[in-house]
């Protein structure tokens, strides 16, 4: 049988957003480097999802970090709080496993009292046993053009911190608007999961970045009931929203200490500085760096793209 790394090198290839020989494949339909596409098909393998499992799905650069951080601090209410959770120590990447970086090989290396894990992976790419067991998936979205230009300093400051250069913010516009980015097409990743979430409500709970800035409170709650950690009304009374809500705030994480100078990966190839993570946090950051020509651009792709779909963005 062809090795995971035989059949990436059959599959069509572009240039990714550096100067680094670091091209993207395009597999199933979503573009992707070969590290991670070789964690996908061995995740499509080997992981087996419990019931009680809540994974936490997204396009890169939609709000992955922070609706990790809000849901692990849901889950752990009753044994940490906001003086002693982890995640005052840890990024929450490093509390919540990446399913086709940390769990590709084998489910069993996960620590049994924590339900959650983490995939960028497309709905249509999920491992079987997501998708058939009655675990709860919660998706976040973000709008393209600010999705695209986070996603693109992202790139540029870890490229400062690898030795690369990234491609010009003109060029990685023309590949994102291609669909060219790493789980791209954006747009289709999106379409996946809303069409998922219409014919199957109960199983996934489909959010937008923009809404929930506008009201976190409300999503808190509403992500807190979906995924069967509902908080009482003495836990509302109380104020246990209130601190998950702050305690997971753009301005407290990007503030720690551990945000601020610690290492994701750290001793690995894949090591990322945790303050990467963490940019401005702010909705319409996009008027600040693409044209109204490159807007008007995106704008277009998203409105055929979403077309009919009961969807916006
Ligand atoms: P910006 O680059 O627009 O600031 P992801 O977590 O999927 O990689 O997405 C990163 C984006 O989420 C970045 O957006 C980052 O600043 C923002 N972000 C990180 N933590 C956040 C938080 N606690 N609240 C709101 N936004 C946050």
């Amino acid at each position: 049988m062809a090795s995971f790394k035989e059949i990436i090198s059959t599959l069509p290839r572009r240039k990714g957003w550096t100067d680094s020989n670091n091209d993207l494949f395009l597999y199933r339909g979503f573009w992707c480097y070969s590290f991670f596409i070789e964690g996908v098909m061995s995740a499509q393998q080997n992981f087996q999802s419990q019931p009680s499992d809540i994974v936490i799905c997204s396009a890169p650069k939609t709000g992955t970090t922070w609706l990790k951080s809000l849901t692990f601090a849901i889950v752990t209410r009753t044994t940490f709080d906001d003086s002693t959770s982890p995640l005052l120590a840890n990024l929450s990447h490093d509390c919540v496993p990446f399913l086709e970086v940390d769990l590709a090989h084998s489910s069993t290396n996960r620590d049994p009292k924590n339900p959650l894990l983490a995939t960028h992976v497309p709905y249509s790419s999920l491992p079987r046993s997501i998708i058939d067991s009655s675990c709860k998936i919660v998706y976040i979205c973000r709008n393209p053009k600010d999705s695209f230009v986070s996603f693109y300093h992202f790139i540029a400051r870890l490229s400062a911190s690898k030795d690369m250069k990234p491609v010009a913010l003109e060029e990685a516009f023309e590949l994102y608007c291609q669909g060219v980015s790493n789980y791209g097409p954006y747009w289709d990743h999106v379409l996946g999961f809303w069409k998922a979430s219409l014919d199957r409500p109960d199983k996934i709970l489909f959010l937008k970045y923009e809404e929930m800035i506008e009201d976190t409170v409300l999503y808190v709650k509403k992500l807190a009931d979906f995924i069967g950690y509902p908080f009482s009304s003495e836990e509302i009374k109380k104020g246990s929203v209130d601190k998950i809500v702050s305690m997971c705030s753009f301005e407290k994480l990007s503030n720690l200490e551990v945000n601020k100078s610690g290492k994701h990966r750290e001793g690995t190839p894949g090591v990322i500085e945790n303050k990467i993570y963490f940019r401005k946090g702010k909705v319409g950051d996009w008027e600040n760096y693409l044209t109204p020509e490159m807007a008007a651009q995106l704008d277009s792709i998203t409105l055929q793209k979403l077309n009919g779909s009961g969807l916006t963005l």
